[in-house]
């Protein structure tokens, strides 16, 4: 005799009243409403206030800074404007905008040393390329300076 399979909707609907989607994560399974391109649940970069004055943002780098350490990466957040930043060797640091190449949305996120847009998960190096879509566009990068403590980003 013929048996039923539930559809995913079913499945999801009843997966809802016995487990958490917790043990569904545990089980390795794909949560129930994702798709391939679902947001992303990749941790939040520390974000890092700051202000452009005269086409420069200025950072000091101290022992409290999220890009103190090299691959330490911060979202700073300048005039209205948002930026990615890293330290990706001894005193190297990069500054890219912070603005998805695929539908604009603020990339947010950082796992595994690479950039994570939240809406539908594209990813960048630190460098600004794209590593997966759906973007295909790089990342605008601008040029950095470090001394005496100090990283200077020059963004216009
Ligand atoms: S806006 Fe779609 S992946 Fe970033």
């Amino acid at each position: 005799m013929f048996k039923d399979t539930p559809s995913r909707r079913e499945f999801c609907a009843n997966a809802g009243q016995a487990f958490t989607l917790v043990s569904l994560a545990s089980l390795g399974l794909q949560g129930c409403g994702g798709s391939s391109t679902s947001p992303s649940d990749a941790p939040q970069l520390p974000t890092i206030a700051s202000s452009i004055v005269s086409g420069t943002i200025s950072l000091t780098i101290d022992a409290s800074s999220p890009l103190n350490a090299v691959g330490g990466a911060a979202l700073v957040q300048a005039s209205g404007q948002s930026f990615l930043v890293s330290q990706t060797s001894a005193g190297a640091f990069t500054a890219l905008m912070a603005i998805c190449t695929h539908e604009g949305c603020v990339v947010s996120g950082f796992q595994s040393s690479q950039y994570v847009c939240p809406c539908h998960g594209s990813t960048y190096a630190t460098s600004g390329s794209v590593i997966h879509g759906p973007a295909v566009q790089s990342l605008k990068s601008f040029t950095t300076k470090f001394a005496n403590n100090v990283l200077a980003i020059t963004v216009a």
